[in-house]
């Protein structure tokens, strides 16, 4: 059977979560946040102290701990959505933060990394249709995808989300700081040699700046129908 792929693609903040979500759900398909995975190695690297001496990191002890996590996607209790599972644990909240999101795109800069997650990533495309959110959904992990899109947003417009998100959960925010490394991450992100962060060829362009989630949601919407 063949099972469709919708990519979305972009940095963090410009919404792509929100959008996979409510499109998975909507659809009835799976969703690949390979974020995650991301956030995983990056966190387990920093537990062993793979991410110490930032200038000189080790790419092949790296691999050996990215291939020795034992990663399991369960279908969750929530429609839509996908529990990530390592080593028997269920990954939570604990990943979702400025810091550990520092670390993925410290690991993430990794050829043998991004080898050594590619297999589980497009496995899941093999059993119900996708939603895979990331930044190189459409133009490595799944090229041949029926619909792509690359959600952006400028800096300004991401960090003062990510600030009302913060202050909304009662936690303090610095409108100074979270831009600060939402750009340091930018451009890690960006520049890297291998898979940067960019829009496939054949991706529909979003800038989601002046949009609300919901408009941002029926633009998608409607160009998976239209392609659909
Ligand atoms: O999307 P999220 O903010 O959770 O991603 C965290 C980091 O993981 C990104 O900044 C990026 O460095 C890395 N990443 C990646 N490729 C993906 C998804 C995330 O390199 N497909």
């Amino acid at each position: 059977p063949y099972y469709p792929v919708i990519c979305i693609d972009g940095p963090s903040g410009a919404g792509k979560g929100t959008v996979a979500w409510r499109l998975a759900q909507d659809l009835g398909y799976q969703l690949l946040d390979s974020g995650a995975l991301y956030r995983i190695v990056g966190l387990k690297a920093k537990q062993a102290g793979l991410l110490d001496d930032v200038e000189a990191l080790d790419e092949d002890a790296l691999e050996t701990l990215t291939k020795g996590l034992d990663i399991r996607f369960s279908p969750s209790e929530s429609l839509g959505r996908v529990d990530i599972v390592v080593n028997d644990t269920l990954i939570g909240q604990e990943v979702r933060n400025e810091t550990v999101g520092g670390y993925a795109s410290q690991v993430a800069v990794f050829p043998k990394v991004r080898q050594a997650l590619l297999a589980l990533q497009q496995d899941m495309a093999t059993r119900s249709g996708l939603v895979a959110d990331g930044r190189d959904m459409g133009t490595v992990v799944f090229p041949a995808a029926d619909v792509k899109v690359f959600l952006t947003a400028s800096a300004e417009a991401r960090a003062e989300r990510r600030v009302l998100q913060l202050q909304s959960s009662g936690q303090i925010a610095d409108m100074a700081e979270i831009l600060t490394n939402i750009q340091s991450r930018d451009i890690r992100d960006e520049e890297r040699s291998t898979a940067p962060s960019k829009a496939a060829d054949d991706a529909l362009l979003l800038d989601s700046s002046a949009l609300s989630a919901d408009e941002v949601y029926a633009q998608i919407k409607s160009y998976c129908q239209q392609k659909g």
